[in-house]
């Protein structure tokens, strides 16, 4: 099964992430109690992230957590993100806009 490497700028880490999986699973992988575990359905917002590159597809959302506006400018939820290639991304948490 093929595996992309996700890095995490601000926290320094690298996560692999299952074809077919979300970014979500791979955090979770590497760290069970990372702050962004949270409902796993696009609800809460726990799990914002900026992608900063990679190639990736996205599932639906709640607009509440991540706006049309800010997903055109990077932002999304971890767990509604499924990467097709290596990325690089930033950790940023509910309701944190940088
Ligand atoms: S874990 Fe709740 S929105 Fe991603």
């Amino acid at each position: 099964m093929k595996k992309y490497i996700v890095k995490i700028l601000n926290e320094n880490i690298s996560v692999n992430v299952n074809e077919g999986d979300h970014i979500l699973k791979g955090i979770a992988r590497y760290n069970s109690s990372h702050k962004a575990n949270g409902c796993r359905n696009g609800g809460c917002g726990v799990c914002k992230i900026r992608i900063v590159s990679g190639e990736f597809e996205v599932k639906k959302w709640s607009k509440e957590q991540v706006s049309d506006e800010e997903f055109e400018k990077g932002y999304a939820l971890a767990c509604r993100v499924f990467p097709k290639s290596d990325m690089v991304i930033e950790y940023i948490g509910k309701n944190n806009k940088k």
